[in-house]
C-alpha cells in the first residue's frame, strides 16, 4: 500500500515572531506546486498565532513539539489538546527524546499523552530511538519495541491508525551523523513488523519517519528505502532552501 510521505520541521526552542513570519514565507514561496508529500512545521507554541495566520490558505499543516495530558484546570504551564486545536494544529510531537532526557518523560505517560492526541482527534507524531550507548549494546530494537508497547499496552495497536512515529536515534540527533539509509531501514522494517504482529493493516498505513541530522544532502537517499516514509527535521528545517529540497526530496522519491 502506497503511504504518503510526511516531513515535519521541529523547529525546537528557536525562532521569534518576525522569525515565524519570515521562515513560512519562504517555506510557502520554495513549496509552492510541490504535490506528494504531507508537510508540517512544529514552531515553539508561543508562536502558534503567528504561524496559523503565515499558514492561512498554504497545504503546510501545523503542528506541536508537545502536549500535556490534562485538557483543562490547575496544571500551571501546561498546554492542552483542545488549545492547540484552537490554532489549528494537527502533527504533536510526543516523547520526543529531549523531553524524555530532561523532562524524565516515561513510556506510559508519553502513552497517555498519546491517548489524549487520539481523543481530541490530533495526529500523535511518537519520537522513539535508542541512545549511543544501547546501539553499541545492540538493544536498538529492544528500546523501540518497549516504547512503541506502552502504547499498545494501553490503547491498543488500532491506535496507530492514523498516527505517525518518528524513529530518532538519539546519537544521531543535531549530531550531523545521521544513521545511514540501510541501518535506519533496518530499525524501520523492525517497527513495521513489531506493529504487523498485531495488525498488518495498521503497520501497512502507518507513517514511520526518520529524524536526525536529516539535511538537504542526505534526505534523498534516506527516502529511496522502503520503509522510510518522510523524515522528522530539527536543525535544516529552520531554513527554508534546506527544508524545501527534503520535501521536494520525499515526494520525488515515493511518487
Ligand atoms: P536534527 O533534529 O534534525 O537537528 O538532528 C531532529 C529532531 O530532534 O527531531
Amino acid at each position: 500500500m502506497a503511504r504518503r510521505p510526511l516531513v515535519m520541521g521541529n523547529w525546537k526552542l528557536n525562532g521569534s515572531k518576525a522569525f515565524t513570519k519570515e521562515l513560512i514565507e519562504g517555506l510557502k514561496a520554495e513549496l509552492a506546486g510541490v504535490n506528494g508529500c504531507d508537510v508540517a512545521i512544529a514552531p515553539p507554541v508561543m508562536y502558534l498565532a503567528e504561524a496559523e495566520a503565515a499558514l492561512a490558505g498554504s497545504q503546510i499543516a501545523l503542528g506541536a513539539q508537545n502536549v500535556d495530558v490534562n485538557v483543562q484546570g490547575a496544571f500551571t504551564g501546561d498546554i492542552s489538546t483542545a488549545m492547540l486545536k484552537d490554532f489549528g494544529a494537527k502533527y504533536i510531537i510526543i516523547g520526543h527524546s529531549e523531553r524524555r532526557t530532561y523532562h524524565k518523560e516515561s513510556d506510559e505517560f508519553i502513552a497517555k499523552k498519546f491517548a489524549a492526541l487520539k481523543e481530541a482527534g490530533l495526529v500523535p507524531v511518537l519520537c522513539i530511538g535508542e541512545s549511543e550507548a544501547e546501539n553499541e549494546a545492540g538493544k536498538t530494537e529492544e528500546v523501540c519495541a518497549r516504547q512503541i508497547d506502552a502504547v499498545i499496552n494501553a490503547l491498543g495497536v488500532e491506535a496507530f491508525n492514523g498516527a505517525v512515529i518518528a524513529y530518532e536515534p538519539i546519537w544521531a540527533i543535531g549530531t550531523g551523523k545521521s544513521a545511514t539509509p540501510a541501518q535506519a531501514q533496518a530499525v524501520h522494517a523492525f517497527i513495521r513488523g513489531h506493529i504487523a504482529a498485531k495488525s498488518q493493516a495498521v503497520a501497512d498505513q502507518v507513517i514511520i519517519q526518520y529524524g536526525g541530522s536529516v539535511n538537504d544532502a542526505n534526505a534523498a537517499e534516506l527516502f529511496t528505502q522502503p520503509d522510510i516514509d518522510g523524515a522528522l527535521v530539527g536543525g535544516a528545517s529552520l531554513k527554508a532552501p534546506a527544508f524545501a529540497v527534503i520535501v521536494k526530496a520525499a515526494a520525488a522519491a515515493k511518487n
